[in-house]
């Protein structure tokens, strides 16, 4: 009997395997017959990461000239959509702009954002949408943004008067534009400025950290490296000497009302507004305390680095370009009008100033890639087929250096943008630097508010110049890695006072 039952045993096993095989082969073959978008050729392992090198919109527009507008690259073993035309953009952030709302899970900011409780990394769905919603009324919508104009002009001039202070020699503006930044999103998000030394370094390891691409991002499955290379300490570590600042601030808040606070909407920062609708406690979603420091700490990571480096590239790009540079001090000095200061009263009359600024963003778009993206279901786009849970990335920069859209797309013509509709509040998809759809950017009014600010009064205060007579030639242009693109060298220039 038992040959009998181990023989029908084997016979039994064999048939499942082979029916197994037969079901795998017809499950991967219907999967290859998806109509996936077009893929350059990928090497086992590392798919197209040596392809990326160490600026990836500039290797991702390469290699969509060769593959098309629409592909699909390989981070590691993560597949990721990347689109690099008008056409697409649209797509994506408006015609499916409900399937592609998700951001992925990414290590790094999920660590430093408390588990994306923020907004910019938060998952798709009702605690992003209630939180985003907040900020967007109670911190940058149109009459708030208005309500922080004494900061902004106050803060302005501490700048312009600490350049004016160098008398002559060489400034490193670069640095000056950092603290402009930190110091406005420090008074309006926190309720004071942070100054010193230990605020400064610890801004900067945050920005440096969130720059990080770690292993586990490209190689899920090999996560366990960045515990091993020490990069999970150095971001638990920041994560901690953030958290112990913000228990601070939190800290502070909260014993302030516990004495004779009033609660006047003038006086409110976004501690203010975010404790408020957590004593409330409204809406379906809880604002504890994490939440409230997750969304600070968005508003730093989204609100400084991104205008600092805008100022620091239009400043650059008005010193390579003398005749830009004579054409808008004048304008801005005639509209001054012999004040010793620009005001934001100004500045709705400034129009060369603002073609100056868009300009210089479609150039240098401070996220060129934006902030990568999720689709939540399969989708046909352009008629290709695209699974739930694919990355994307918008490569806005290759957009906005279309040669097809833009004439003369590489030079830097603030007169394109005098008598065009188009502009960047994410409805003319060749020019997207705050992205677009519901998950576009909430900070554009407040950003432009500070980079025109800052504009005009470094150009009507100031002549600005490279040291020891070098040419405007000689200013290096070079991009630094990491999500935002800044300089890669700080701008140094002699500012001259003008009157
Ligand atoms: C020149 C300055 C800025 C640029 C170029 C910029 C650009 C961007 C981009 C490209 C995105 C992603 C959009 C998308 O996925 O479609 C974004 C998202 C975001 N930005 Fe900005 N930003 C700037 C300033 C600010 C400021 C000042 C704040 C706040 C104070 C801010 C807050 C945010 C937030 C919270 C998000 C996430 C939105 C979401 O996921 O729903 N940004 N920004």
């Amino acid at each position: 009997m038992l040959p009998f039952v181990e023989t029908s045993h084997f016979i039994f096993s064999f048939f499942i395997l082979i029916i197994s095989l037969f079901l795998l082969w017809i499950f991967q073959n219907s999967r290859t017959k998806k109509n996936l978008p077009p893929s350059p050729w990928k090497l086992p392992l590392i798919g197209n990461l040596h392809q990326l090198r160490l600026s990836p919109h500039r290797s991702l527009l390469n290699l969509a000239k060769k593959h098309g507008p629409l592909m699909l690259v390989h981070a590691g073993s993560v597949p990721m959509l990347v689109a690099s035309s008008a056409e697409v953009a649209q797509k994506i952030l408006k015609t499916h702009d409900v399937v592609f709302c998700n951001r992925p899970i990414l290590k790094i900011p999920n660590r430093i954002f408390y588990g994306s409780k923020d907004i910019a990394f938060s998952q798709y769905g009702e605690h992003w949408r209630q939180v985003k919603s907040i900020v967007m009324v109670r911190l940058l919508g149109n009459k708030r943004v208005q309500s922080f104009q004494q900061v902004r002009e106050e803060e302005t001039t501490i700048m312009i008067n600490n350049i004016g202070d160098s008398r002559g020699s060489l400034i490193n503006l670069s640095e000056c534009f950092i603290s402009l930044t930190n110091n406005i999103v420090s008074r309006v998000v926190l309720g004071k400025t942070y100054r010193n030394i230990r605020f400064k370094k610890l801004m900067e390891k945050f920005i440096d950290i969130l720059g990080v691409i770690s292993v586990g991002s490209c190689f899920p499955s090999l996560s366990w490296i960045d515990r091993l290379s020490g990069l999970q300490r150095t971001t638990d570590e920041v994560a901690k000497e953030f958290d112990d600042f913000l228990e601070g601030v939190l800290q502070e808040h909260l014993n302030k009302r516990k004495g004779n606070f009033i609660g006047g909407d003038e006086v409110q920062d976004l501690v203010d507004i975010l404790l408020d609708v957590q004593k409330e406690n409204a809406g379906n979603v809880v604002i504890d305390n994490d939440t409230i420091k997750a969304v600070i700490l968005d508003n730093f990571s989204a609100g400084t680095d991104t205008v600092s480096t805008t100022i620091e590239w239009t400043i650059s790009e008005l010193v390579r370009h003398p005749c830009v540079m004579i054409k808008l001090q004048q304008e801005v000095t005639e509209i001054a009008n012999g004040r010793s200061m620009i005001s934001e009263e100004d500045l709705d009359k400034m129009k060369y100033l603002k073609a100056v600024i868009k300009e210089s963003l479609r150039l240098h778009i401070p996220l060129p890639l934006l902030i990568q993206r999720e689709s939540t279901q399969d989708v046909k786009l352009m008629g290709y087929d695209i699974q739930a849970g694919t990355r994307v990335v918008i490569n806005a920069w290759a957009v906005a250096r279309d040669p097809s859209l833009w004439e003369e797309a590489e030079l830097f013509k603030p007169e394109r943008f005098l008598n065009s509709p188009i502009d960047y509040k994410g409805f003319h998809y060749e020019f997207t630097p705050f992205g677009g759809g519901r998950r576009g950017c909430p900070g554009i009014q407040f950003s432009v508010a500070i980079i025109e600010l800052a504009i005009a009064n470094l150009v009507y205060k100031f002549d600005l110049a490279l040291p020891n007579g070098k040419g405007v030639e000689e200013l290096d242009m070079s991009e630094s890695n990491g999500i935002t693109t800044h300089r890669k060298i700080h701008l140094e220039l002699v500012a001259t006072p003008r009157f």
